[in-house]
């Protein structure tokens, strides 16, 4: 019986099972677009990742014999990593916070970009000789991955609190400049040297060192200096960074699967940052390049009026004989969890005849998305949830705007005070309804790090307290009045 076909079958399996990734990736990120089918399109991007890294091993088959005596160590350690990897991931993926969800983002953009830049080290250091083109696409990928990594590190720190203030001085961005034209020099100076001998990179070991030290310090020098309100912009710049990179190396090592992973994520990530970049009315080049973003040097110009406190139960029984309500949730709701009683208590309000709808902003929270994934955790329904362009014209006909642990996206100072560093970032218009409500916990500051006049203004009322617990006392004293639902 012929079987020389068997030689090629693992050759066969690998192209059908990355072709078929590849294709769940696509679908998986599909389904994402919409908070109804996320959950389910990450299942299967997941799916897709556990199939390409499955089918991965299937180039044991494929080693020369020359290279075999290491295949079971590099198998082994493979099968270790993984199991480590995945145990870690595991993990953390069911204990971290909902508002620890950016650091987490931050950590594995960077071991993305850290892992592009691994394949392209594996390449460099390696005996193989390079086509010309291949070896610059490789050092294109070791460059954007290193420096996404090593960014995505400093962003995590940041954002978990460890880096407390951007650092920044005198001559910054010609220095950055500098080593950006340093690390471009040492590679062209890769590619010369390796046409020169015609062989193995590993000869000059020193260069790539100090390219990969040169595009580590890169990263690190790029994001020391970016302020933390413009942190959303700056991770999903990395996470393109990262995608570019995967697909970058992807190419090198003819990865179809790889190859299309880095580009829907380099697009995803791309189109992310523009449109967080458009939300925050910053230009991506302003984010990167200016030293925008510095709170703490920043007057508030003159607020007048005062805050004036409001017992909740009030607020409560206010919202249940009003006829509309917006509620403008913020990071804060995030933070106590009270997501599920304020639905409770927006169920409270229906039930009473009252039009309740859920305005939600681009950035609010501390990651895109975050106040969808939060509303659709405890079950409100799509149809009531806006996004700003759609609800702002609506506030101005509105009894009441709640705003639920929410600061910067709702502070006025945006439309009028051209010295504020969120100047130009559009904001939900919560001062324009008849009364505003804000629960808050004190007299912290938002992510911004400056006043809000908002709380200021005559029309608004200040509902101190932890979240969830002023929810229960609403819930208390709107059930306590024992009206009958209207049907
Ligand atoms: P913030 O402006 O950060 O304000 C949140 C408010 O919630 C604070 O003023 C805080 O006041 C209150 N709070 C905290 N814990 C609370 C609790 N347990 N109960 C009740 N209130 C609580 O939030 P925002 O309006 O959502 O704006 C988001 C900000 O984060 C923007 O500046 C944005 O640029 C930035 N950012 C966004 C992202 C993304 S992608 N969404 C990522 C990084 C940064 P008290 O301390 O007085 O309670």
């Amino acid at each position: 019986m012929d079987t020389t076909w068997l030689a090629s079958l693992p050759a066969l399996l690998i192209g059908v099972a990355e072709l078929a990734a590849a294709l769940l990736f696509m679908y998986g990120l599909h389904r994402m677009a919409s908070p109804a089918t996320a959950a389910s399109g990450i299942s299967v991007a997941g799916f897709g990742m556990a199939v390409a890294v499955l089918a991965s091993f299937l180039y044991a088959f494929n080693v020369e014999a020359a290279a075999r005596p290491d295949l079971y160590l590099n198998l082994g350690l493979a099968v270790v990593a993984l199991l480590l990897g995945g145990a870690v991931a595991w993990w953390a993926g069911r204990t971290v916070a909902m508002t620890a969800m950016p650091q987490m983002v931050a950590i594995y953009n960077g071991l993305g970009g850290g892992a592009a830049g691994a394949i392209a080290a594996v390449e460099l250091f390696g005996t193989k000789t390079h086509g010309m083109t291949a070896l610059i696409v490789t050092l294109l990928g070791a460059l954007i991955g290193a420096v996404s990594m090593s960014g995505s590190l400093i962003a995590w720190a940041k954002l978990n609190g460890v880096i407390k203030k951007p650092l920044r001085f005198k001559g910054q961005q010609a220095f950055n400049g500098l080593v950006f034209l340093a690390t471009l020099a040492v590679g062209a100076y890769l590619v010369v040297a390796s046409e020169d001998k015609a062989a193995a990179l590993m000869t000059v070991p020193a260069a790539i060192y100090l390219f990969f030290g040169c595009a580590l310090v890169l990263g690190i020098l790029m994001t020391l200096p970016i302020g933390g309100a413009d942190m959303p912009v700056v991770i999903s710049i990395f996470n393109a960074f990262t995608g570019l990179a995967v697909g970058l190396e992807g190419y090198v090592l003819q990865n179809p699967a790889l190859m299309i992973a880095g580009m829907v994520v380099g697009a995803a990530g791309l189109l992310l940052t523009l449109l967080m970049a458009k939300a925050m009315n910053r230009s991506v080049s302003n984010v990167v390049f200016t030293n925008f973003g510095e709170a703490s040097k920043h007057k508030p110009s003159k607020i007048k009026g005062e805050l004036k406190p409001m017992q909740a139960g009030d607020a409560g029984i206010a919202m249940r004989y009003a006829s509309s309500v917006i509620i403008v949730p913020g990071y804060g709701l995030a933070a106590a969890q009270a997501q599920g009683k304020l639905f409770d208590f927006v169920k409270l309000l229906q039930a009473g005849g009252v039009s309740v709808k859920f305005a939600i902003h681009p950035v609010a929270g501390r990651m895109p998305g975050q106040m969808d994934v939060l509303l659709a955790e405890a079950g409100v329904p799509y149809d009531m949830i806006f996004q700003l362009e759609d609800v702002n014209p609506e506030f101005k006909t509105t009894d009441i705007a709640l705003v639920i642990g929410a600061n910067d996206v709702v502070n006025p100072a945006a439309r009028t005070d051209k010295s504020s560093p969120i100047f130009g970032m559009p904001i939900l218009n919560a001062d324009q309804a008849k009364q505003v409500f804000v629960v808050k916990r004190g007299e912290g500051k938002g992510y911004a790090g400056i006043v809000n006049a908002l709380f200021y203004a005559d029309n608004c009322h200040m509902v101190y307290g932890d979240a969830q617990a002023v929810m229960v006392e609403m819930i208390e004293a709107v059930r306590g009045l024992g009206l009958p639902a209207v049907a």
